[in-house]
């Protein structure tokens, strides 16, 4: 088999390329570890900044999102003292989305098989071959047969844990991280969200957020150490101590029910550096994670998909390289950004084991210089909804 550009990962960033290239003639095929159920079965962050929400559009996968999303104008920071609200809309003359990954990444599926697209699911042993060779070739196991597609380009949208930034060697790779000493554990359930904004919580006892799915189904996280395991968290400890953290007033009006999803994740910042060896370029997962608040991991995929897309489109119609040879910095550029805001916002909302007391200070200095100056209210927003791709 043969094709022009060969992805491998059909998460959100392989399925949005595979759609924005499909729709300009370039063909692709996505080759999935598992299957679409299980694609679909994770639940993960759901806040979509207006650049997502405008190449969503774009890419013809918005009219669900258009109808279901809930636009959001602001959003809530809170300790135990101070609840500051930040207007994204009055600030920058942008809103964000409120609208699951999940629902993004089902309708991506849809519209790919409206298309007719080639998504290849369960594949195991992906090995990739030649990327310094004009053609280069991938095979793969599919129901115990070995394949081989030849393509021109290899993009690697297969998540942290995928093989493709693996296939860059070891001496060609610059990897940045910080690990962080805690996790999230997020819980669903069909309650109707605890207020109309998001709210961020920082408190003695640890960061908590409140955030929501629609008008009868909620998102809900709580720090919690690393060594903590769901089977040690009922609902009922969760809701109690979802209510010690949050705002008095939004811990009286909390209306708590049976969880539908719970699930730890643990928190990391991570780039690996260069996106580009020879004719395959890295998206999303595949090369960088940043910590969950602030919602910028798939909003940072999605500017990548951006970036490639334009490139490869450029070279297969034009046979123009040039925009390719730029990918790596130009999406580095915005990822680096994105990373210093996910890690200012995980360090000023978190309880850190051990940490001084000059740390608390820092921490309640950064919300109350938050609550008194536009300019710093400002700051947050521009990078919260999405800084220009
Ligand atoms: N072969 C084929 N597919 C693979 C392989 C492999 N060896 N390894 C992983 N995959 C698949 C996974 O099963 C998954 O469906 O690649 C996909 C990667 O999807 P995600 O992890 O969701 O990553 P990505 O598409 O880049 O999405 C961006 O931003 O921070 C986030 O949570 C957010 O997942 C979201 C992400
Ligand atoms: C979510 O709704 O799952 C969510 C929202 C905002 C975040 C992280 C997760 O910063």
């Amino acid at each position: 088999m043969k094709t022009e550009v060969l992805i491998i990962g059909g998460g959100p960033s392989g399925l949005l390329l595979s759609q924005l290239l499909n729709r300009a003639g370039v063909a692709t095929v996505v080759l999935e570890r598992t299957s679409r159920e299980r694609v679909l079965a994770r639940i993960r962050a759901g806040v979509l900044e207006a650049g997502t929400v405008g190449l969503l559009r774009e890419a013809g996968v918005a009219a669900r999102l258009d109808k279901e999303g809930l636009p959001h104008d602001g959003c809530y920071l809170s300790d135990d003292e101070l609840m500051v609200h930040i207007n994204f809309y009055e600030l920058t003359g942008k809103r964000v989305m409120v609208y699951g990954q999940t629902e993004v990444t089902a309708d991506l599926y849809k519209a790919q098989d409206e298309m007719g697209t080639s998504i290849i699911h369960e594949v195991e042993d992906v090995v990739i071959q030649d990327l310094d060779q004009k053609t280069s070739f991938v095979e793969y196991t599919v129901h115990g047969e070995r394949k081989r597609i030849d393509c021109s380009y290899v993009v690697g949208c297969d998540g942290f844990h995928g093989v493709s930034r693996n296939t860059i060697p070891v001496e060609a790779r610059t990897e940045f991280e910080r690990v962080y000493p805690f996790g999230w554990l997020g819980i669903l359930s069909r309650t109707p969200p605890a207020n109309e904004e998001l709210i961020y919580a920082n408190s003695s006892h640890g960061f908590a957020l409140c955030s929501m799915r629609n008008e009868n189904l909620s998102r809900y996280y709580l720090q919690v150490p690393l060594s903590d395991s769901v089977d040690q968290w009922s609902d009922e400890r969760f809701w109690a101590e979802l209510k010690r953290r949050v705002p008095s007033e939004t811990a009286e009006s909390l209306v708590t029910g049976a969880s539908i999803e719970k699930s730890i994740a643990p928190l990391r910042s991570f780039v690996s550096e260069p996106l580009r060896w020879g004719n395959l370029f890295l998206v999303g997962d595949a090369t960088h994670i940043v910590p969950p608040t602030g919602a910028k991991g798939l909003n940072l995929a999605v500017s990548d998909v951006y970036y490639l897309h334009q490139a490869l489109i450029t070279a297969v119609k034009q046979d123009q390289r040039a925009p390719l040879d730029g990918y790596s910095e130009q999406a580095l550029a915005r990822i680096w950004k994105a990373m210093r805001f996910s890690w200012q916002m995980t360090t000023m909302l978190h309880q850190f084991d051990g940490e001084d007391s000059f740390s608390a200070q820092m921490r309640k200095a950064s919300l109350s210089h938050l609550a008194r100056s536009e300019t710093a209210r400002r700051d947050l927003a521009e990078n919260y909804v999405g800084l220009p791709f």
